[in-house]
């Protein structure tokens, strides 16, 4: 298995929340994941419409791995890793990015391994992070960036509630290919209008 080595976590390092559905756990990275972070970003299926070109060397990991293992700032950013108990391995990763808690708002990203696709795994992992966005930071917007030839993506964020709001014409030249965007937004009451807690007032 190809080693990404992993640096030393930031002295203030803190556990991320763990999130837990009927299937899913979403945990915080350790310095262990790598190999299963180059799988994932080596997985051409699951690159396709990614922001970088699928990953081929476990060097072209160390930087990214190294900001995902720090991600655990509800001021920046927040990065899971999915896993499918009992296993704690990664089978794919889940981000609030751009987290900007004055405004209220963050950009979500998320991957599964394609030998997991089509079971609503990454449904489950996407709404538990939603959940922490809109109920623990208390965020009142989360968006996506998705290329709209991404089928699978686009369905899943509007079985969400995510609706598109506008097509960004050429935002993204990926290995030499230029793509557009399909921006989407959900909303906190739009989120609760769906999933209504407990002591919801429907
Ligand atoms: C997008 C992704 C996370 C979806 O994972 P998944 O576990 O297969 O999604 P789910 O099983 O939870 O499916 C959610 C919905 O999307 C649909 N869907 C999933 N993959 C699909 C595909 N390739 N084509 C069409 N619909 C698809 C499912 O049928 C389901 O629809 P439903 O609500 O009508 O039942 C996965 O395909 C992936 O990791 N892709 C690569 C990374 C990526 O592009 N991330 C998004 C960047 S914006």
């Amino acid at each position: 298995m190809p080693r990404i080595d992993a640096p030393s976590p930031p002295a203030d390092f803190e556990a991320l929340p763990r999130l837990e559905g009927p299937r899913v756990a979403l945990r915080g990275f350790h310095s262990d994941d790598g190999a299963g972070l180059f799988a994932l970003h080596s997985d051409t299926r699951v690159m396709r419409y990614w922001s970088f070109p699928a990953w081929t060397d476990p060097a072209q990991g160390r930087d990214y791995f190294a900001r995902a293992l720090a991600a655990r700032n509800p001021d920046d950013m927040l990065c899971w890793v999915i896993t499918l108990p009992p296993s704690d391995t990664l089978v794919g990763t889940a981000t609030l990015a751009s987290i900007d808690r004055a405004q209220g708002r963050a950009e979500i990203g998320y991957a599964l391994g394609s030998a997991h696709w089509g079971r609503g795994l990454a449904r489950e992992a996407v709404a538990l992070v939603l959940d922490h966005a809109f109920d623990t930071l208390g965020l009142r917007r989360v968006e996506a960036d998705i290329d709209p030839r991404n089928e699978g993506s686009m369905r899943l964020a509007r079985s969400l509630g995510f609706q598109q709001e506008g097509l960004l014409r050429e935002r993204w030249q990926v290995g030499g290919e230029i793509c557009d965007s399909a921006w989407h937004g959900l909303l906190a009451r739009e989120w609760r209008g769906r999933n209504p807690g407990p002591g919801a007032d429907l």
